[in-house]
């Protein structure tokens, strides 16, 4: 465990693309945001679990702190943030729709940051060609797809948020404040749940 660090799942999103909130889905017996706060914990002080207003006042295990999320994912890890100590010194965001993260990926977070970096994030080569719809193929060897644990100095991740701004990751805000972001190897079967079919596979290989 390490000291002055905390984890933020977020898991206050309505599951529109798998049509409900896809975090509460048992997965060989736990709920996929179990099995996302467990990569955490053996790695982190204290976790905020972020879930849906409704959800509220429900039993959370494992959860030092449950919060209400916002409308999108950068309010829910706003959110998140007011629930986490001020002296905690390194954060790591983590998404609960993705519950095959281990919890090495998540010491390799938190060892970038360690090491110097404002933002850590696992990253994984692309394979497929990737066109946009404009026309014309990016060139693949100069993108990443970007996953969570992504770990993150604690007050630059914080100044990130000021303002409200949004996007669809935290290191995106790091970046846009100048911050430095590092990528770490990702890890290939860590993706998220986002159909009925990724829920499938990740069952498969949980089993
Ligand atoms: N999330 C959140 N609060 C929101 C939106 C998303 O906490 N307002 C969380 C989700 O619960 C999920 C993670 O952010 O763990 C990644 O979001 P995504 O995969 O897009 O989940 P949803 O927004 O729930 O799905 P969809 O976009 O299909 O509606
Ligand atoms: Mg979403």
């Amino acid at each position: 465990m390490s000291e002055n660090v905390w984890g933020i799942v977020v898991a206050a999103g309505s599951g529109s693309r798998f049509g409900s909130p896809k975090q509460y889905e048992v997965l060989r017996g736990r709920r996929v945001l179990d099995w996302a706060r467990q990569a955490m914990r053996t790695n982190v002080e204290g976790v905020v679990m972020v879930v849906p207003e409704d959800r509220m006042g429900k039993l959370e295990p494992g959860a030092n702190a449950v919060v209400a999320g916002g409308a999108t994912r950068s309010a829910s890890v706003r959110a998140g943030l007011s629930a986490v100590p001020d002296r905690v010194e390194i954060i790591v965001v983590h998404d609960a729709a993705r519950p095959l993260a281990r919890a090495s990926l998540v010491a390799l977070v938190i060892e970038a940051v360690r090491n110097g970096a404002d933002a850590a994030v696992p990253g994984l080569e692309v394979t497929d060609t990737i066109r946009s719809l404009d026309g014309g193929v990016l060139d693949r060897s100069q993108l990443v797809a970007v996953q969570t644990p992504q770990a993150f100095r604690a007050d630059v991740l914080r100044r990130a948020h000021e303002g409200e701004p949004e996007a669809t990751d935290d290191a995106a805000l790091v970046e846009a404040i100048g911050g430095t972001v590092v990528v770490v190897d990702g890890q290939p079967d860590n993706f998220k749940i986002t159909t009925p079919t990724d829920l499938k596979i990740a069952g498969l290989l949980l089993g």
